[in-house]
């Protein structure tokens, strides 16, 4: 029989604990609050009755159940009255000292069955459960800003916390509403400490100027689905919140991929806070302002980089795969003369067909009519002859992913295209200069990775090794944005910016999991509603196949050789063991069969 919680403690009135208590009281539980002073205590009733007042204007809340609300919390400055409560939630600043006194005082006041849960989000719950007499009745409650609002808690469980507390705490979350994840007592958890590895990563990537800022957050936006890219993130934490996070996280794991990135402390010294100083990564209109203002690091629109343009009417694509058949179909949608070289005329009528068939689609639906689609299809012609090639002034290569066969296609290429023309692969895992080196003409050789399906997704990213003249790369950004798509540019790095952002932080998650630190759904469940991602991140692997996604780690590792790069063994052994997701039923969770 799980424990009643009929009135319950929170110290520290703050962002946070304003939250949470209205968080406790919504689910009619009374709550009585405590802060360190007078004014303190009035400022946060302050908060609690503009927040509720806010749920009623948006007919979230109903006007007497906002009054019955506030009639469940009673504010004081006094730790005494919280002697008969059954659970407290800490939310004063994060300091250990401070919570541990805090907690040190609870421990005299409260009787000897109340919980103590913590809201911190990097310091040690162990640390602070040994302050207290009653170690196995401590817990931490991380709650997300803002707390009514935000699913996600995370229950913090020591190495003695009891069981029954650690499922009485997590019952109590579920009956309020939220969506609580178990997990094990590490610097950042489950969310904050896969969250901000990635995001220093980021930041890595933009100090070293392998990818500009917008670029960077264009592509986990695109690419990925993420509701926001990393710098733009940072920004809106503070790069100084973020520092304190990432510098707990390193000094508890000894991890390199969690120093934070150098640039951080340069730019907190320099006040460069993000947006709540109005400059951090952008710039801001005004401090607290999330309206982004142009400065010296904005790019210029695709096309307008200043510099030499090459022109770009004909298009070549090599391949008859998923991919070159919907690059076939992106660039004659937009108007370009399309020649698909394929290796039998078969493959190249399947190419016409596959087009075919996806802009009737586009009609049935309205979005296209039959005049548009004849004049896309008069557009792109089949070949099996590379000479047909001769007269294009780009060429798309989007044959099997192998490294023999693409520099084979660009050997032929180099003999027979035009000189001038613009070569590009839509590589996802090689080394781009190793298709510029099978030609005599490596300045014209760029990449051009597009995602799967091309005509929806609307990223590419532009690689452009070190061989890769100016006006190749400014052409093909221009020709990208022309059609429809949202380029960014990146060096000639494994994994480019989208994959080596995304599979060292899938590579985190398999080993959280392997360390029995999480369970899957509940690394899955923190990412998605505390991080507000599209998919978790075992979901994500399942979809993407465990087999592609260790190639990909595998790349990445012998690319860079970051030990937190090597793949985790779980994935190895999945894998091994032919569980490779969602196409053979099982992965890292089974699936019904179709
Ligand atoms: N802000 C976030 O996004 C976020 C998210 C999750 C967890 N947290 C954690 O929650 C905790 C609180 O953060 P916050 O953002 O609400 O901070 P805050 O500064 O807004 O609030 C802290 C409050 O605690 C009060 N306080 C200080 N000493 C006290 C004492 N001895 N007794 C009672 N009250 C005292 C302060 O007057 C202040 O009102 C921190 O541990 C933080 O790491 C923050």
């Amino acid at each position: 029989m799980a424990r009643e919680f009929a009135r319950v403690g929170v110290v520290g009135l703050g962002t946070m604990g304003a939250g949470i208590v209205e968080v406790f009281a919504r689910g009619g539980i009374e709550v009585v609050a405590v802060e360190v002073d007078q004014a303190a205590a009035d400022k946060g009733r302050e908060t609690l009755e503009a927040s509720t007042q806010r749920a009623v204007d948006r007919s979230k809340l109903a006007a007497d159940d906002r009054e019955a609300l506030l009639g469940r919390v009673s504010i004081s400055t006094n730790l005494d009255d919280l002697a008969d409560v059954d659970l407290v939630v800490e939310a004063v600043p994060e300091r250990l000292e401070l919570k541990a006194e805090v907690f040190a005082a609870l421990s005299k006041v409260c009787g000897p069955q109340t919980i103590f849960a913590s809201n911190t989000s990097s310091l040690s719950i162990t640390e602070l459960s040994v302050r207290t007499e009653r170690p196995h009745q401590v817990v931490g409650m991380h709650f997300f800003n803002p707390a009514p609002v935000q699913a996600l808690v995370e229950v913090v469980r020591t190495v003695v916390t009891d069981p029954e507390v650690l499922s009485d705490v997590t019952e109590l979350a579920v009956s309020l509403g939220k969506s609580p994840v178990v997990c094990g007592d590490r610097a950042g958890f489950i969310a904050n400490n896969l969250l901000f590895t990635y995001l220093n990563q980021a930041v890595g990537m933009f100090e070293s100027h392998y990818a500009g800022r917008e670029d960077l957050d264009a592509a986990m936006r695109y690419g990925c689905g993420y509701p926001m890219g990393p710098l733009a993130l940072m920004d809106l934490i503070g790069l100084d919140t973020a520092y304190e996070i990432l510098d707990t996280m390193y000094r508890q794991s000894r991890n390199q991929r969690h120093a934070p990135a150098p640039i951080l402390k340069q730019m907190i010294t320099a006040g460069l806070l993000g947006r709540k100083s109005g400059r951090g990564f952008y710039t801001y209109a005004a401090p607290g302002s999330p309206e982004v203002v142009a400065d010296n690091l904005t790019p210029p629109p695709p096309g307008q980089e200043g510099g030499d343009h090459r022109p770009v009417q004909v298009v070549g694509v090599v391949g008859t795969g998923t991919m070159a058949t919907g690059i076939a179909e992106v660039f004659a949608k937009s108007g370009y003369d399309v020649v698909v070289r394929a290796r039998t005329e078969a493959k190249g009528e399947g190419v016409v067909a596959g087009i075919r068939k996806s802009l009737e689609k586009a009609v049935v639906k309205g979005k296209l009519s039959e005049s548009g689609r004849d004049e896309t299809l008069a557009r792109v012609r089949p070949t099996t002859s590379f000479d047909d090639l001769a007269g294009c002034d780009l060429v798309v290569e989007a044959v099997a992913e192998d490294l023999e066969v693409k520099q084979a296609v660009f050997g032929a290429l180099d003999d027979v295209v035009k000189q001038g023309a613009i070569l590009a692969t839509t590589t996802s895992s090689l080394p781009v200069v190793e298709c510029a080196a099978a030609t005599q003409r490596p300045d014209d050789v760029v990449g051009m990775h597009f995602f799967n399906p091309a005509s929806v997704m609307k990223l590419v990213e532009i690689v452009s090794p070190i061989t890769t003249a100016p006006d190749v790369t400014a052409t093909v950004r221009a020709v990208t944005a022309s059609i429809g798509k949202h380029p960014v540019l990146c060096g000639d790095r494994a994994g480019f910016i989208v994959n080596a952002l995304l599979f060292p932080y899938l590579n985190d998650a398999t080993a959280m999991l392997e360390a029995n630190y999480a369970t899957a759904d509940d690394i899955d469940s923190a990412m998605k509603n505390g991080c507000g991602l599209p998919m978790g991140p075992f979901a994500l692997l399942d979809v993407v196949g465990l087999d592609v996604s260790l190639a990909i780690e595998r790349s990445l590792y012998m690319e860079f050789r970051v030990p937190g790069f090597a793949p985790a063994p779980l994935l190895e052994h999945l894998v091994t063991a032919g569980r490779l997701g969602r196409k053979t039923g099982q992965g890292f969770r089974d699936y019904q069969k179709k």
